[in-house]
C-alpha cells in the first residue's frame, strides 16, 4: 500500500457524523442541511432536455480531450466572461474533466516532482482535496492562514521565502470556499510574479465564480490577471471552472482546466492514463450549460435574494452579540460563513440536538498551522437549500443562539 495514504484526513462529512452520533434531534422540526455545498436550485430543463436527447452517443469511446464542440463552447465562454474574442484556443488551452474535484487532484500528481522539501501551498481553511492531493503527490502541504484580519484571503508577503523556493505547485480557491473572498486581479497579478520568480504552477480553483451578487461586478479570474498583465501565454496559470455550481448541476460531473498549453499539453497525456474521458450525452449537455448564461442570471437572483432574507433575520442577533456571533454577506459562493461563540464543535452538536439544522464546524476545514487553527470559532452555512427552508433555518438559528450557552 502506499503509506501517504495514511496521512489523509477523514473528511469533514465524516467528522460530523461521528461528531452527531447518538444525539436525537427534535422530531417534530424537519432537518435542514446547511452542511453540504450541494446546490439545490433546479437543473435548468434545456441541460435535462439535451442530456436526455443524446443518450443514443453512449454507444462511442469518448476523447479523452473531448469533443471539438465542448472545448469551443467553453473557449467561447472564457472568451467573453474573462478575455476577448480568441483568445483561447480550444485545441491548445482547454482540456474538459469531470468536474473539478478530479482535476483538482490530479493535477498535482501531474505537476509535482516529489524530491526533498517538495512543498505545494494551500489556504487554511479549504477544500480537503488540495492538501490529499499534495500529500498523494509526494509533497508536503503549506497551509496559509486565512483570519478576519486578512479577509480570509491568502496573503502572499506573508509566505517565507524559503517556502516559495520548494514551492511547486500553489492552490487558491476564488471566490473562497469557506468565506467567499474574491483576490482582485492586481492581488493575483502578485502571485504571478510570484510565480515566475521561483517557478510554479498557480492553479485556481474558480469554481465558485459565478456566484456573486453584484451583476456589474463579476470576479476577474486567473486568467484574466494574466492576459492584463501582457501574458497571452497564460504561463504558469491554470484555472478550474465547472457546471456544479454554475448550473446548479452536481451530478453531471462537468468542468474544465485553461490555461498554459504547455501544462495542458502535459496534463492531457497524463489523463489519458486515468481514462477518465466524459461521457458524449454529458458533453452535449455541457455544451447547451456553457452556451447559455440566463438561467446562470436566474441562479444568482435566487442566492442573493435567499442571502438578503436570511442576512435580515440574523442582522438583530448580529448586533446583540457583538464580536460572539457574526456573519456578512460574502463576496462570491453561497456559504455564510459565520464566527460563533466558543467550541464551533460543540456550537454545531447543540445546534443539531435543539433545532436539527446541520452546519459545518469550521474546525473540520482547517488544520492547525502556524500555531493556529483559523477554522476554529466558525461555522460554515450553505445556503444552497430553497428559500423557505433557507428562512426557517435562519428564525431557528436566531433563537438557538439568543439562548446559546456552550454545554
Ligand atoms: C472549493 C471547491 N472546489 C471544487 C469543488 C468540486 O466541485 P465539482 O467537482 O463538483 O466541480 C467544490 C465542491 O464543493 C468546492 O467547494
Amino acid at each position: 500500500m502506499n503509506p501517504a495514504l495514511d496521512l489523509l484526513q477523514p473528511y469533514p462529512f465524516e467528522k460530523l457524523g461521528k461528531l452527531f452520533s447518538g444525539v436525537e434531534p427534535p422530531s417534530d422540526r424537519q432537518q435542514i442541511l446547511w452542511s453540504v455545498g450541494e446546490p439545490k436550485h433546479p437543473v435548468p430543463p434545456a441541460i435535462v432536455q439535451k442530456l436526455q436527447e443524446s443518450a443514443v452517443m453512449l454507444g462511442t469511446y469518448p476523447p479523452i480531450a473531448a469533443s471539438a464542440e465542448l472545448r469551443t463552447s467553453i473557449s467561447n465562454w472564457l472568451d467573453q466572461r474573462f478575455l476577448q474574442p480568441k483568445a483561447i484556443d480550444p485545441e491548445r488551452h482547454v482540456l474538459p474533466v469531470n468536474g473539478t474535484r478530479e482535476a483538482l487532484y490530479s493535477i498535482a500528481q501531474c505537476i509535482v516532482n516529489p524530491s526533498p522539501g517538495a512543498t505545494v501551498v494551500m489556504p487554511n481553511p479549504f477544500y480537503q482535496i488540495y492538501e490529499g492531493a499534495a500529500l498523494l503527490a509526494g509533497a508536503t502541504p503549506w497551509f496559509q492562514n486565512l483570519s478576519a484580519q486578512n479577509s480570509f484571503k491568502p496573503d502572499f508577503d506573508t509566505v517565507p521565502e524559503a517556502v516559495w523556493k520548494n514551492c511547486q505547485l500553489i492552490y487558491v480557491c476564488n471566490p473562497g470556499n469557506p468565506a467567499g473572498s474574491v483576490l482582485s486581479a492586481s492581488e493575483l497579478n502578485k502571485l504571478i510574479e510570484l510565480a515566475d520568480t521561483f517557478d510554479f504552477v498557480i492553479a485556481s480553483d474558480e469554481c465558485y465564480s459565478e456566484l456573486y451578487f453584484d451583476e456589474n461586478a463579476p470576479p476577474a479570474g486567473l486568467l484574466k490577471a494574466a492576459w492584463q498583465a501582457g501574458r497571452a501565454d497564460f504561463q504558469r496559470c491554470v484555472v478550474f471552472h465547472s457546471l456544479s455550481k454554475r448550473s446548479s448541476s452536481p451530478g453531471l460531473r462537468s468542468g474544465f482546466v485553461a490555461g498554459d498549453a504547455n501544462i495542458i499539453k502535459k496534463y492531457r497525456q497524463f489523463r489519458t492514463y486515468h481514462g477518465c474521458s466524459m461521457p458524449p450525452p454529458i458533453q452535449a449537455a455541457s455544451v447547451t450549460a456553457w452556451s447559455d448564461e440566463l438561467h446562470v442570471r436566474e441562479n444568482r437572483r435566487l442566492y442573493k435574494e435567499k442571502f438578503g432574507e436570511v442576512l435580515k433575520i440574523l442582522s438583530p442577533v448580529i448586533d446583540n452579540n457583538g464580536d460572539s456571533f457574526y456573519t456578512e454577506q460574502p463576496e462570491g459562493g453561497f456559504y455564510l460563513w459565520t464566527r460563533v461563540p466558543g467550541d464551533d464543535t460543540k456550537f454545531a452538536r447543540q445546534l443539531y440536538q435543539r433545532e436539527n439544522l446541520v452546519v459545518l464546524p469550521g474546525s473540520y476545514l482547517s488544520r492547525t498551522a502556524h500555531d493556529v487553527t483559523p477554522g476554529y470559532g466558525y461555522v460554515r452555512m450553505a445556503l444552497v437549500a430553497p428559500r423557505e427552508q433557507c428562512i426557517e433555518g435562519a428564525e431557528r438559528l436566531k433563537r438557538f443562539v439568543e439562548h446559546y450557552k456552550e454545554e
